[in-house]
Formats: structure tokens, sequence, C-alpha cells
């Protein structure tokens, strides 16, 4: 079942998505979040990191799994999804680096993203699971047709998704051609999930998760629409992203 929340802008989105995160920590403090990077999370972490300055609330017992991050890159460089957990929201916070679980990139790989989803398990598995969004509605980095049942694993990156983010780089030819991330499989286990979209290059996907949830059958051309089969599932949007809404 999907939760739709409407806000009148991203911040006002960003500042509910972090009372919903916020709720969690004061119910369970030891739960387990499921993270993602991108632009659309951001003011939420910065809303979370107001909090724990201001209301003290701890994320000592806190345990995190990141989506996906490149391959090939290490950690340390500015363009890792490593760096920006820790530039974003890691080093604000009480939390134990030892309890943060990113997909390693570079050395290793293939055999870290293969124990990835037994590590989550380990961990009873991920209570909340935040999401942004792709412009062809892939989730993490499950390009249109990954399989519902994938699980944590390397995967090729389309031209668009690959144009998409070579804002965060140089010039298109640095951006990596490859990415682990968590599968379809793995982020529909988590009990609740939120995602975030914001923008009109967002209102495309937004239109298909929807429309796939009122023929009550997912688009395996729109990833995200693989959420219609979860029984727990927020999607926060600002005014641009839901624009198309009205077309269903
Ligand atoms: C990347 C990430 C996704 C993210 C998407 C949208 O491709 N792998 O997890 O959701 O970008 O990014 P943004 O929030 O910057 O629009």
């Amino acid at each position: 079942m999907i939760k739709l929340i409407v806000a009148s802008s991203k911040q006002k989105a960003s500042k509910k998505a972090a009372q919903i995160i916020i709720e969690l920590l004061n119910k369970k403090p030891n739960c387990v979040l499921g993270l993602a990077t991108g632009q659309s999370p951001i003011l939420t972490y910065q809303e979370l990191i107001q909090d724990h300055l201001k209301n003290k609330r701890s994320y000592s017992n806190v345990t995190t799994f990141n989506l996906d991050e490149y391959v090939g890159v290490n950690v340390n460089n500015k363009i890792s999804y490593h760096y920006y957990m820790k530039t974003n929201l890691f080093d604000y916070l009480d939390i134990k680096k030892e309890n943060t679980f990113i997909p390693q990139g570079d050395s290793n790989y293939l055999e870290y993203a293969n124990k990835y989803d037994d590590l989550i398990a380990l961990k009873n598995g991920i209570d909340l699971q935040i999401l942004g969004l792709g412009e062809n509605g892939h989730i993490g980095f499950n390009e249109p047709g990954s399989n519902p049942n994938s699980k944590t694993r390397v995967v090729n990156l389309t031209k668009s998704t690959i144009k998409a983010n070579s804002r965060f780089f140089n010039s298109i030819e640095d951006v990596p051609k490859q990415a682990i991330s968590m599968g379809i499989k793995s982020i529909l286990s988590a009990k609740k999930i939120l995602l975030l979209a914001f923008g009109s290059k967002k209102a495309n996907a937004i239109k298909e998760l929807f429309k796939a949830q009122k023929l009550k059958k997912p688009n395996i051309n729109v990833p995200c629409t693989y959420l219609i089969n979860h029984e727990n599932v927020v999607v926060i949007l600002d005014l641009k992203a839901a624009a198309l809404l009205k077309e269903i």
C-alpha cells in the first residue's frame, strides 16, 4: 500500500520525511535504516543533523545500510557514495562507523556484494528504507528491466543514468559505467519504505508508479513500480514531481 504525501515545497517535504525517521528513532533507538544518496535526501539529512544537535537524539545504537556505490571508485574519492555519506550525514551524528554499511566499490567488490544481503539479514533486516528516484524510475541503481527477485549485485548503468549523474562529475566520460546496488528484492524486504522525489524530472516516473498501482501491475521498464507490491510505502513529493498525477 502506498501512502502519498504532496508537500508545497521540497523543504516541507524533507521536514515530513525527517519526522517519520525521528518517530522511528524514538520508538526503536536501535533501528536499522536503509540510506540513499543523491540530491533528494540531502535536506532530510540536514533536518536529522539539526535535530541531533538541538535535541541530542542519539544514533549510537543505529545501524545503516546504503543502497549503492560506484564500481572502481575509492572510498576517499569525493564522488564516492562513501564520501557523500561521511560529509552529508555521518560526520555530524554520534553514529558508530562500524554500524554503517555501504557496498564496497573498489577492492573485493564482488565478494562484498555477495554477502551484503546476508549482512542485512544478520541485523534483522531494514526497518525503514529511504529511496530517491532516478529520472527513468530506477531505485538504488536498479535500472529498467531489473529482475524483481534481484539481490545486491553489480549492475551496468544506462546511458540516461550516466547522463543524469554526470552533473556530479567533471565530464560525462568520468562517470563510472557500473555500480553495486541492492536489488529490488533487497529493497522490498525492508519493513517500511520512504520514497522522496522532487522536481519535474521525476514527474513521469511518479506517474508510472501510480498508474501501476491503479492497474495493480508493475511495469518492468519502470523499476519503482515494484513498490506497489510492498505493504508499507510512503511517497513524499513536491508539487513539481506530483504534476502529472492528474493525468492518470
Ligand atoms: C542515483 C542513485 C539513486 C538516486 C538517484 C536520484 O542514480 N543511485 O539512488 O535515487 O540518483 O538522484 P537525485 O536524488 O540526485 O535526483
